[in-house]
């Protein structure tokens, strides 16, 4: 089987810290994921919402388990699992995935933060975890898409405050790292997917325009990289692969009767899936 990512890519993730992925779902695929997504109640009920500390609210669900679901299907496909296996140089386990609900006129900023600012408390002693933006809906300037400081994820660690109600990176540092590097804005049509390092320095702006802004984002940590201690996101647990056209089976049959309404949240399992600790 051919390499999800060739040498260059992976060079061009360690310079820059991410990696843009064009159409690496077709549309037939992201659309069978933006229609269950935005008729999913289920998904609905179990967002929650966070100030982002500039007058406006982040709205997000988010699991640690892939499921039997079009979001796992999507989180444990060939095509995403196999570049992070080529990313992370091991096996990759299912850290969590998150739909980000940037909603028309009132989605909520990010703040500048890197996930491993998050994630470090969790008892995960490296940043060897890699996380996968899926855009749903485009992504623009104008609602509000992810931004990065190419090449921050080689900064290492920077301390975590709390802004708002979000942890954001120490604004001093984030301007010095901003005056050295390039600051850029990811604008991304629907099935593009952004690789990104769990260091690299993102945040987004708030949605002021008519256009929603959802995007999934699947993370995932290295085996190698089992956290020491037990928190709200899984200890390494075997990830069980799908061929890549397990997306348009689970996707049809999400169309084909009620039955398959929504099985993508085992409440037993996902006890803590409202903390914003990411
Ligand atoms: C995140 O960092 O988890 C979300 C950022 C965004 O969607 O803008
Ligand atoms: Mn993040």
């Amino acid at each position: 089987m051919s390499l999800a990512l060739s040498d260059d890519q992976l060079a061009m993730y360690q310079r820059d810290g991410f990696l843009l992925q064009s159409q690496l779902f077709d549309i037939e695929e992201i659309e069978l994921l933006r229609r269950s997504a935005k008729a999913d109640k289920q998904l609905d009920d179990h967002s929650f919402g966070r100030g982002d500390g500039e007058g406006g609210t982040v709205r997000l669900a988010l699991w640690n388990h892939p499921g039997q679901g079009i979001y796992g299907a999507f989180a444990r496909c060939e095509r995403l699992v196999s570049a992070a296996e080529q990313i992370l140089r091991d096996e990759p386990y299912h850290y969590h995935s998150k739909m980000i609900m940037k909603d028309a006129r009132v989605g909520g900023a990010w703040a500048w933060h890197q996930d491993y600012g998050y994630w470090y408390g969790n008892g995960v002693l490296t940043p060897n975890l890699v996380s996968c933006f899926i855009a749903v809906d485009p992504s623009t300037h104008e609602n509000g898409c992810l931004q990065v400081i190419r090449g921050s994820h080689l900064c290492g660690r920077i301390h975590h405050k709390l802004t708002g109600e979000q942890a954001g990176a120490d604004a001093e540092r984030v301007a010095e790292v901003a005056k050295r590097f390039e600051h850029r804005y990811v604008e991304m049509a629907p099935g593009d997917v952004l690789f990104f390092h769990a260091n690299l320095l993102h945040r987004s702006d708030q949605n002021h325009s008519e256009h929603p802004r959802w995007s999934m984002i699947c993370c995932y940590n290295a085996k190698s990289n089992d956290p020491y201690k037990d928190s709200h996101h899984p200890r390494y647990t075997p990830l069980s692969r799908l061929p890549d056209s397990a997306i348009k089976e689970v996707g049809a049959q999400r169309f084909s009767s009620d039955e398959h309404a929504m099985a993508w949240l085992d409440p037993n399992r996902e006890a803590s899936a409202s903390r914003l600790e990411e």
